[in-house]
């Protein structure tokens, strides 16, 4: 269920500010598109599940979101149709000056099945699209003077997570991305940061990947002993996409309940 209860900070700069949120039909994304909606921003997300997508408009605009988000159904490995999704998103909420690149597919894969052609999907989902919705938004976050995106990452690819070698792949990649970008796009004064979460406790990971052994394994390897909830990862979303964060860029945040 979204709900925004964890939603602590109001972040007045993100008032009317149009942000697109990647996967943001459900877990992680649909929280973030939540609580950025919760701080009146005009968000547009795309989702491949278009039921979880529509659930999700329904939902907010229920709640009496200053900005009902704008939902466009997309599959975001077809680049074409990815930016031609956001270019239809921008016509309702004008260009945006926020991006969180979310969307990902965590379906794990022993290494003798993978082929040239699985391992190129893998990277399709869980790394392309989020260089090119980065390119995607740039020039109008340059004409707005500046702007924030923040990338999805993982700590999987630092601790070694089994049957998942093309997604931590993705995932370290990320974080070089990153740096590439923040570099390149910094002199516009838009800001590029990666969030790296640990075992976050949504819908799919409880569905296909918690088991008792997992439970007891982030527990173990976690400082603090409460399971990490997609709202926690949202509030730093949030934060990075603010002016709070202004001089932030090109950093790795992990949330991961102290995973060491
Ligand atoms: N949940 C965790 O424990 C965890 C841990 C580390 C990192 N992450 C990262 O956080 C982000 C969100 O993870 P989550 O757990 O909420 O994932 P999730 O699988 O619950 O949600 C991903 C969303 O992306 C959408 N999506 C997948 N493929 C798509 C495609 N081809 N086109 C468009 N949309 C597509 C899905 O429909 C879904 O709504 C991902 O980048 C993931 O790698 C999650």
């Amino acid at each position: 269920m979204i709900t925004t209860k964890h939603a602590g900070a109001n972040y007045p700069s993100l008032m009317d500010r149009a942000v697109l949120v990647t996967g943001g039909g459900s877990g992680i994304g649909a929280s973030i598109v939540a609580r950025l909606s919760a701080c009146g921003a005009k968000v547009g997300f795309v989702d491949i599940d278009e039921n979880a997508g529509c659930g999700l408009v329904k939902a907010l605009s229920q709640q009496g979101v200053r900005h009902t988000p704008v939902f466009g159904r997309c599959d975001i490995t077809d680049i074409d149709a990815f930016k031609s999704a956001i270019a239809d998103i921008v016509d309702e909420t004008g260009p945006f000056t926020g991006l969180v690149n979310n969307a990902a597919n965590d379906t794990r894969h022993e290494i003798s099945e993978v082929t040239p052609e699985s391992w190129r999907k893998a990277l399709s989902v869980n790394l392309d699209h989020q260089f090119f919705a980065a390119q995607a938004v740039a020039q109008g976050m340059k004409t707005a003077g500046g702007g924030s995106i923040v990338n999805m990452g993982s700590m999987s690819w630092r601790v070694g997570i089994d049957r998942l070698s093309a997604y931590v792949s993705a995932k370290s990649a990320i974080e070089g991305l990153t740096n590439g970008l923040a570099r390149e796009l910094g002199p516009s004064r838009i800001r590029v940061n990666c969030i790296t979460p640990g075992f976050v406790k949504t819908e799919r990971q409880v569905q296909l990947w918690l088991t008792p052994e997992l439970e007891a394994q982030v527990f173990e390897s976690q400082c603090l002993p409460d399971f990490i909830e997609a709202e926690d990862v949202a509030n730093l979303a949030a934060f990075l996409l603010a002016d709070d964060s202004r001089m932030c860029t090109s950093g790795v945040f992990p949330v991961n309940g102290g995973w060491i």
